[in-house]
């Protein structure tokens, strides 16, 4: 088990040795017991975590500051929209000032081609640990809520199926950070991974060549595949959400046209039914109901969603606990 985290970024869990996410999983799964048992856990009592947003959230907000409460801390909610940071504040002034203030910095910045060189700024301006509440490219700890989950249904994961796919959706081009921290943290636990999509939303090629590489070191699979029906069939674990075509297109309007070309991916009993006996519906929520995902599979049997959104919070808590004590 690896201890030395204090201080540690957390931007992408990449960056984690497969060991060190291990402790992370380990504290999160007794933090959930002990919560349960209504046993208090303040080993950050007096410490602040900053958490500034340039994009909405309900979930990892929320969570979040309960985890903060609940570890006797407090937790600080910064918009940019109603902040100076709209009038100019720079990455290096927030990385400096904020790091001054508190003992973490969680930031969400999801713009295209931004959030994540902005985390990177922030960071190496500032004296406490910056941790991703999601950015362009990555979103880890929705990814580690996820893998916790499948740790619940599954026990050992090792060998099991994952299909991360792409889902239709109506509302808005949604970031690729999900999927793309779902096929690189996955095959380190020895998951394979299939990932469908239409040919036009495809993920950052990078991502895809580090994803390969970790499934090459565990022995895992990885493929890619193009059609929605094929790559339910069998598997452990659907994960089917929407994301946009920004490897093809930064257009609102050129993604929402090509998203509607593929509206029958989306995840109802039928397609449900395609998978392995025991498997499981994933999605990070919120979901465009009827459009990626039929309320009958979502709030069905083999849904996973609500645990998944439950873990967060302990995920999480594990992260501030480690990198901030
Ligand atoms: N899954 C997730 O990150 O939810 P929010 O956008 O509501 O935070």
């Amino acid at each position: 088990m690896q201890t030395n985290l204090r201080g540690r970024d957390l931007i992408t869990l990449q960056e984690w040795t497969k060991d060190e996410i291990g402790t992370l999983l380990d504290v999160a799964f007794t933090l959930k017991r002990d919560r349960a048992l209504g046993q208090p856990h303040p080993y950050l009592r007096d410490r602040v975590l900053a958490m500034l947003f340039f994009f909405a959230s309900t979930r990892t907000r929320a969570s979040f500051e309960a985890g903060m409460a609940q570890l006797g801390g407090h937790a600080q909610f910064i918009e940019s929209r109603s902040t100076q940071i709209a009038h100019g504040d720079t990455a290096k002034e927030i990385g400096e000032i904020l790091g001054r203030y508190n003992d973490g910095i969680a930031i969400r910045h999801c713009d295209w081609g931004v959030g994540n060189t902005y985390l990177r700024e922030v960071a190496q301006a500032s004296r406490v640990p910056v941790l991703n509440m999601q950015c362009d490219v990555y979103h880890p700890h929705q990814a580690l809520a996820d893998l916790m989950t499948m740790i619940e249904r599954f026990g050992d994961v090792r060998g099991r199926t994952a299909t991360v796919s792409w889902a239709c959706a109506a509302s808005y081009q949604k970031p690729i950070s999900v999927p793309q921290s779902l096929v690189l943290l996955l095959p380190r636990f020895g998951m394979n991974v299939r990932l469908v999509h239409p040919p036009e939303f495809a993920l950052m090629p990078d991502i895809i060549e580090q994803a390969q590489h970790n499934a090459r070191e565990a022995h895992a699979g990885f493929e890619i595949m193009h059609d929605f029906a094929d790559g339910i069939r069998g598997t452990d674990v659907v994960y089917a959400k929407s994301w946009g075509a920004m490897q093809t297109t930064t257009d609102e309007a050129e993604g929402a046209r090509l998203s509607a070309k593929y509206a029958s991916w989306l995840t109802d009993d039928r397609h449900l039914a395609l998978a392995g006996e025991d498997a499981v519906f994933m999605h990070p929520l919120p979901a465009d109901r009827g459009v990626e995902v039929a309320d009958s599979v979502l709030d069905g049997p083999r849904s996973a969603v609500y645990d998944q959104a439950e873990n967060r919070l302990h995920g999480q808590k594990a992260v501030l606990a480690l990198t901030m004590s």
